[in-house]
């Protein structure tokens, strides 16, 4: 191969690649394995260059036995790459593969799989608990066995809770690209919300105020719509503390600065503690609570907030969350106006 050829092959390809000779020094690299080791790399020997030992062993194999290898290179800043090195007739070449992001996604997978354990194991010992309980020591137990089964119920109650909510979220990211068609009445939606939540408001005391506004139409899934609002506000209801206020503020905006279009903001804020900031952009991770232990008190999974925002997402709208200790918070979101959006 001529090496103007060989260059002009090599800036072809998009991914780092490093051609080595068989003294051991870099001979050519591509523009993308310049950026990624430094302008100086042509020269030098590889050894000095990827001073990572498993990649330099392959190398060293394929150089001197001319044995083609893969190999992981792994940079400074935790990108890591896959590297498959090439014998060739006087060196070797060195392809690098960013894999980074499918290391992220196994490792994303392997926490979800781990926290939907480990939130099924704690009812679940407590369900096979009581059952050993009341077929042994309880048996004849009459007001011990109302008791038990009155936890048995609230723990597989929040067994369901669980179950329901995961397949409500891999139904949502299923759907994610699907968008809605269909024009739904916004106040409407909340109206419902914060009727269908009295119960839940009346027992903690908290007063729900509405701020509606008529006609805010969206293009939405109304079934979708109630469940980020009924999220939203029964956050606001559980979180918010015990007889305080909790404001549903729906407002027509003339053009959103982010979505770029006429757009309904609804304000869901309440006046409870707040939120301390280093735990804002978490909140809508899967799983994740502020505080685990008050909010497995309260029957919640931790997942609602992960639904929200690819419901919200969905719809093209985004979700704000702004929070001050000792004032409260305030859960926003915001959807562009039906008759701004196009049908794709
Ligand atoms: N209004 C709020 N004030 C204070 N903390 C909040 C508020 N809303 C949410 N949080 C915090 O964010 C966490 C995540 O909320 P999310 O709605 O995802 O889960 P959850 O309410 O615990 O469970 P679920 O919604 O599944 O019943 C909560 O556990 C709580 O710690
Ligand atoms: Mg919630």
């Amino acid at each position: 191969m001529d090496l103007q050829f060989a260059t002009a092959f090599l800036a072809g390809i998009p991914m780092p690649v490093v051609v080595i000779n068989d003294e051991g020094r870099i001979d050519s690299a591509n523009a993308p394995a310049l950026d990624m080791l430094g302008e100086g790399l042509v020269g030098r020997l590889y050894l000095t260059a990827f001073r990572q030992p498993a990649l330099a062993a392959t190398i060293d194999a394929a150089l001197a036995g001319k044995h083609a290898g893969v190999s992981r290179f792994t940079q400074a800043g935790g990108q890591v790459f896959r590297v498959t090195v090439t014998p060739v007739a006087q060196g070797a070449i060195c392809a690098f593969d960013d894999t980074s992001e499918q290391e992220q996604i196994g490792q994303m997978r392997r926490d979800f799989v781990a926290n939907v354990s480990h939130e099924l194991r704690s009812p679940l010992t407590a369900l096979v608990g009581f059952i050993e309980t009341l077929q042994g020591a309880a048996r004849d137990d009459a007001m011990a066995r109302t008791r038990f089964l009155e936890i048995m119920a609230r723990e597989a109650g929040r067994m369901n809770r669980l179950v329901g909510d995961l397949l409500q979220l891999s139904r949502v990211e299923a759907q994610e690209r699907v968008r809605p068609t269909v024009s739904v009445d916004l106040g409407a939606v909340l109206a419902r919300v914060v009727s269908d939540l009295r119960p839940v408001s009346d027992a903690a005391q908290v007063e729900v105020r509405v701020s509606p506004v008529a006609g805010a139409m969206v293009l939405g899934d109304a079934d979708q719509l109630v469940q980020v609002l009924t999220n939203l506000v029964e956050n606001a209801i559980k979180y918010g503390g015990n007889g305080k206020v909790v404001r549903a503020d729906l407002r027509t905006e003339a053009r959103d600065p982010v979505l770029r279009c006429a757009a309904f903001r609804i304000d869901v804020s309440d006046q409870g503690d707040g939120i301390d900031a280093v735990h804002l952009p978490r909140l809508t991770e899967r799983f994740y609570r502020v505080d685990t232990h008050r909010s497995r008190e309260k029957g919640g999974t931790g997942l609602g907030l992960a639904i929200v925002k690819h419901i919200v997402s969905r719809h093209r709208g985004r979700l704000l969350i702004t929070s001050e200790r000792g004032v409260g918070s305030t859960f926003s979101v915001v959807l562009p106006a039906a008759e701004t959006v196009k049908i794709d």
